[in-house]
C-alpha cells in the first residue's frame, strides 16, 4: 500500500500543475479570480492576493513573532480550514468548508488568533467571485503547499459557499475522549485510520500555544510571548517527524506526552488502532505526503450537499490580465494590454508573440507585437505549485469606426519551438469598445469624516451608441450587512450621466461616483448598459487600476 501510494504520488508530481482546464474560455466567473490569486502568486501588478504566499514562504513566513516561533502563520491557515469544517455532519449533508468559523471564534472550542488572523490575510481577495470559503480552503492549500516545499499539491477546486452565520458546534477538543473523537470524526466523514492520518498531517506544523491553552502549556510567568510549544522538531516543515518521534517517544508534542494528562488527545488518536497507521506514517515520508494530500484534499472538499465544487483549477497556460481602450483626440482608439503566458508555452528568450484583433464587424486589423522584457514574469513561490509566468504587453491604435470585438494570439516558436494560436476556444478573446471604463479619467479618494473612513470611486466609461441604452450604472458588489465579519453580498448601482461625445467617434463618456464606508470594501466594480436592443457590460474592474488620491 505504501508503496504503490509513493509511486503513484512522484509519478504525478511531474505533471502536477500541466497546464489545462477542460474547456476553458476566457473568461470565466468561476475560474479566473481563484487561479489568479492561487498561481500569480507573484506578479507584475500590485492587485490584492498577488503575494500571500510570501506570508507562508519558508513556512514560518513573517509569522515568528519579535521572541521567535511563536506564530507559524502556514499552520494558523491549515487549522483555520480544519475547524471551519470540523463541524461538517456529512449524512445531513450539512456544514464543512463554508466559513462559518468566523461566527464562532467565541466558543471555547476555538480559541486564539488563528482564525482572525487567517480571515485578516484573505479578506482582501473577498469578493462575489472568491468566497471566504473558497479562500479558507485555498489558504490551506498554499499553506501546506509551501510549508512541504512543493511536497504536497493538494487539487483545488472553487464553488463553495458562504455560511450566513454560525453553524452548530462540535470542533474536537484536547481533553474530549477517544469515543468522542472517534464520533467527531465519522460525522465528519473520517474512519478511524483516517482520524488518524488527518491528525497526524494537521500536527505536522505549528504547535500548542500557551497563552491560549494554559492547562496544557504552562505559562512561565512574564514571558509575554504566545509560548508556542511545537508538535515536533520541524515546525516549519510539513513532514512526518510528528509521527517518526511519536513512534520513537522522543516526542515534544504537548497532545502527545504533555503534562496534562487529560488533554492528550494525539496520544490516544495515535494509539487508537493500536498504533498501526501511526507507524506506517512514520517509516514512509513519501507515504505521509502522499496520505496528506489525500486527506487534505477531502478536508477542503468537504462542503454542503447543496455545493457544487468546479473542476480542479489548473493555471491558464494563456489568458489576457489587463486590458485598456483609451479614446485618442483624433477618432482612433489606444488599445493596451497585458498577456500571461506560462513558461510551459512561451520561451521569454525567444518566442514572438502577435496580438490579431478583430474590428466589431469581424474584419482583421493590423497585427499587434507584444513584448516582453527582463522582471515581467511572475509565478508561484514554492516548488511544483505552477509555471512561471511571463507578461507580454501589446498596444496598437484602430480606427474608432472599425472598434475592436476581439482578438487571438499567435506565438512563434513557443516553447515547443513550434507557432501555435490561441483562439479561445473558437471565437477569440472577446474585447470590446461596446463598453470600457477610462482608468486614466477615473479616481479613487480615501476620506475620513468623523472617524469613519470612506472610499469614494469615481469612474469615467467610455460608451458606444449611448442613445441604445436606457440605463448605464456604475455597480459596486458590497456586503448586506457591514458589521458582519462577511455576509451575502448586494449591488450598489449608481446610475452614470452623459458628459461630452467623443469627437469623431460615436462613443460618449459617462461618468458615475460611488461613496461608502470602507467597511463596504474596493471589490471589483462593474459597469453595465441596458437598452432595447442589447445589455453590454464590462464586469469585475479592479480598483487597483484607478488612481488614488488622499483627502484628509
Ligand atoms: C481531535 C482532533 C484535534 C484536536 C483535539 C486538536 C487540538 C489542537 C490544539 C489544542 C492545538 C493548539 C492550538 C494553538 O495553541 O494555537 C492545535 C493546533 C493545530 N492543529 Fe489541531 N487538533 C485536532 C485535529 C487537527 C486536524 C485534523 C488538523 C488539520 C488537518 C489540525 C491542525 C492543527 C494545526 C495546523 C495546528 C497548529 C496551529 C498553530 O500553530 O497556530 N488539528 N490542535
Ligand atoms: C488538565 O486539563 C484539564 C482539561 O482542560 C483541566 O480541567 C485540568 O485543570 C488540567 N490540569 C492541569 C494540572 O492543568
Ligand atoms: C515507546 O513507549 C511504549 C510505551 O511505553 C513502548 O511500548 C514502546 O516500545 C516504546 N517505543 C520505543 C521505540 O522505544
Ligand atoms: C533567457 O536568457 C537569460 C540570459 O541568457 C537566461 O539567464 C535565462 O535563463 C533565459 N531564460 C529562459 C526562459 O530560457
Ligand atoms: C517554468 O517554471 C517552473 C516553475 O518555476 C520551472 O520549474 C520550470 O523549470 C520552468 N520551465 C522552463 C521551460 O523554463
Ligand atoms: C507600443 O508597442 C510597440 C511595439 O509594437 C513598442 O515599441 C512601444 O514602445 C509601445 N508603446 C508603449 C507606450 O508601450
Ligand atoms: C457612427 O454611426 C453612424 C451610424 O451608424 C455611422 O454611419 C458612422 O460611420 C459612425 N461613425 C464612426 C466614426 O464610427
Ligand atoms: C476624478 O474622476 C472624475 C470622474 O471620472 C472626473 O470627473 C474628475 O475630473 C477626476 N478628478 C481628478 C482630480 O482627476
Ligand atoms: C469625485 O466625484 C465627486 C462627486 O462628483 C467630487 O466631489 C470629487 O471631487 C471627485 N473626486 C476627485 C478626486 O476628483
Ligand atoms: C425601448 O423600447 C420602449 C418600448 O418599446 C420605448 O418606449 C423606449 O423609448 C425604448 N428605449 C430606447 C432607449 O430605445
Ligand atoms: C449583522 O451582523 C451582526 C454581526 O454578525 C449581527 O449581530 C446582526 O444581527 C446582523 N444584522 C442583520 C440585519 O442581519
Amino acid at each position: 500500500m505504501a508503496w504503490t501510494r509513493a509511486i503513484l504520488y512522484s509519478a504525478l508530481s511531474s505533471y502536477l500543475w500541466h497546464p489545462a482546464n477542460a474547456n476553458y474560455v476566457w473568461p470565466n466567473e468561476e475560474i479566473d479570480e481563484l487561479e489568479r490569486i492561487l498561481f500569480e502568486q507573484d506578479s507584475i501588478f500590485g492587485q490584492p492576493g498577488s503575494d500571500l504566499a510570501s506570508f507562508v514562504s519558508g513556512c514560518s513566513g513573517f509569522g515568528d513573532g519579535p521572541q521567535g516561533g511563536e506564530r507559524n502563520f502556514g499552520a494558523e491557515w491549515l487549522r483555520t480550514a480544519y475547524h471551519d469544517m470540523a463541524t461538517a455532519d456529512v449524512n445531513a449533508g450539512t456544514g464543512g468548508l463554508d466559513a462559518s468559523i468566523l461566527f464562532e471564534t467565541d466558543r471555547p472550542e476555538n480559541p486564539g488568533k488563528a482564525f482572525s488572523e487567517t480571515f485578516g490575510f484573505f479578506s482582501a481577495v473577498h469578493s462575489p467571485r472568491s468566497s471566504m470559503s473558497d479562500l479558507f480552503a485555498m489558504a490551506a492549500v498554499i499553506a501546506v503547499g509551501s510549508c512541504s516545499n512543493g511536497k504536497v499539491i493538494i487539487p483545488y477546486r472553487g464553488g463553495r459557499v458562504d455560511a450566513a452565520g454560525p453553524g452548530p458546534s462540535g470542533v474536537p477538543q484536547p481533553q474530549e475522549d477517544l469515543a468522542s473523537h472517534t464520533a467527531s470524526f465519522a460525522r465528519q466523514g473520517f474512519d478511524v485510520t483516517e482520524m488518524i492520518q488527518l491528525v497526524a498531517c494537521g500536527h505536522s506544523i505549528g504547535g500548542v500555544h500557551g497563552v491560549d491553552f494554559p492547562e496544557i502549556v504552562p505559562n512561565p510567568p512574564n514571558t509575554g510571548t504566545d509560548n508556542m510549544v511545537t508538535f515536533d522538531t520541524t515546525n516549519n516543515d510539513f513532514d512526518n517527524k510528528v509521527a517518526k518521534e511519536f513512534v520513537a517517544n522522543n516526542t515534544q508534542n504537548p497532545l502527545a506526552f504533555g503534562q496534562n494528562e487529560t488533554t492528550r488527545s494525539d496520544f490516544r488518536i495515535f494509539n487508537a488502532d493500536g498504533g498501526k497507521v501511526i507507524s506506517q506514517l512514520a517509516d514512509s515520508n513519501d507515504y505521509f505526503l502522499s496520505t496528506c494530500t489525500t486527506m487534505l484534499e477531502r478536508m477542503i472538499n468537504t462542503v454542503p450537499r447543496s455545493v457544487k465544487l468546479t473542476d480542479i483549477i489548473k493555471p491558464i497556460a494563456v489568458k489576457p490580465r489587463n486590458l485598456f481602450i483609451t479614446p485618442n483626440a483624433d477618432g482612433t482608439l489606444y488599445v493596451n494590454g497585458f498577456i500571461r503566458i506560462a513558461n510551459t508555452t512561451a520561451d521569454a528568450n525567444k518566442s514572438q508573440v502577435f496580438i490579431h484583433p478583430k474590428s466589431r464587424s469581424g474584419k482583421l486589423l493590423p497585427v499587434a507585437t507584444a513584448t516582453t522584457k527582463k522582471g515581467m514574469s511572475g509565478g508561484c513561490d514554492y516548488p511544483n505549485c505552477g509555471p512561471d509566468f511571463i507578461f507580454y504587453m501589446f498596444n496598437t491604435t484602430i480606427s474608432a469606426e472599425d472598434g475592436i470585438s476581439s482578438f487571438t494570439i499567435e506565438i512563434q516558436n513557443d516553447a515547443a519551438g513550434k507557432t501555435s494560436q490561441f483562439d479561445n476556444g473558437g471565437s477569440g478573446f472577446p474585447f470590446s469598445d461596446a463598453l470600457q471604463p477610462l482608468f486614466s479619467l477615473s479616481n479613487q479618494t480615501e476620506s475620513v469624516v468623523d472617524n469613519v473612513v470612506y472610499n469614494q470611486l469615481n469612474v469615467t466609461a467610455l460608451v458606444l451608441n449611448a442613445e441604445d441604452f436606457s440605463d448605464i450604472s456604475l455597480i459596486i458588489n458590497v456586503p448586506v450587512n457591514l458589521t458582519a465579519p462577511i455576509s451575502p453580498w448586494t449591488q450598489s448601482k449608481v446610475s452614470m450621466k452623459p458628459l461630452s461625445k467623443v469627437p469623431g467617434t460615436n462613443h460618449t463618456l459617462y461618468t458615475g461616483s460611488w461613496k461608502a464606508a470602507s467597511a463596504a470594501g474596493t471589490v471589483p466594480f462593474d459597469i453595465v448598459a441596458t437598452g432595447n436592443k442589447s445589455t453590454v457590460s464590462s464586469l469585475f474592474n479592479s480598483w487597483d487600476n484607478v488612481p488614488q488620491f488622499f483627502d484628509e
